[in-house]
């Protein structure tokens, strides 16, 4: 009767334990799935066509975003290969479609494992960046 018990206890476990691995691989997450909120797309970018944002933002791009982000933006930065997501291709065509300001929204309240940047940047290098990230599509 014992060993019985003993026996239910241990089936259960297995399928406790195979239930819950099976939910770990199933939160494989994939690049794209992140949404900014559609308001974001009615904010204007105050430094449109600036050339000399692009620039400012080219520098801070190299210094915190190539890491994982890649050099030319593609991605494949040595820090970004192992994440989950990948970072996307700022070159993609996904990512050019976005508005401005969804770019913006992103890179302010990130989405992990992309880092907020909203305390570290101010509002004008956050919109330096999105030139520079625009100027890749060029
Ligand atoms: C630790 C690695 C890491 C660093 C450093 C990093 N990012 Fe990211 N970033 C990511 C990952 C991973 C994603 C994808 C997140 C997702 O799709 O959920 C992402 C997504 C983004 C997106 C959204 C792109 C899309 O797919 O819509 C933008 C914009 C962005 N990052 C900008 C930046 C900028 C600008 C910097 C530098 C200030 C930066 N990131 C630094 C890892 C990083």
């Amino acid at each position: 009767m014992k060993n019985r018990l003993n026996s239910y206890l241990l089936i259960t476990l297995v399928i406790m334990l195979s239930v819950i691995s099976a939910h770990s691989f199933a939160q494989e997450k994939k690049a794209g799935e992140w949404k900014a909120p559609k308001e974001s797309d009615q904010v204007t970018n105050p430094l449109k066509g600036n050339d000399d944002a692009v620039k400012a933002g080219k520098k801070l791009y190299r210094q915190q975003c190539a890491i994982c982000h890649g050099d030319t933006g593609k991605g494949d930065g040595v820090a970004g290969m192992t994440l989950n997501p990948r970072p996307a291709s700022f070159l993609s065509e996904r990512v050019q479609n976005e508005s401005d300001g969804a770019i913006f929204w992103k890179m302010t309240n990130g989405n992990p494992p992309m880092a907020a940047y909203k305390d570290i940047f101010t509002e004008e290098q956050r919109w330096q960046l999105v030139n520079y990230i625009r100027s890749l599509s060029k």
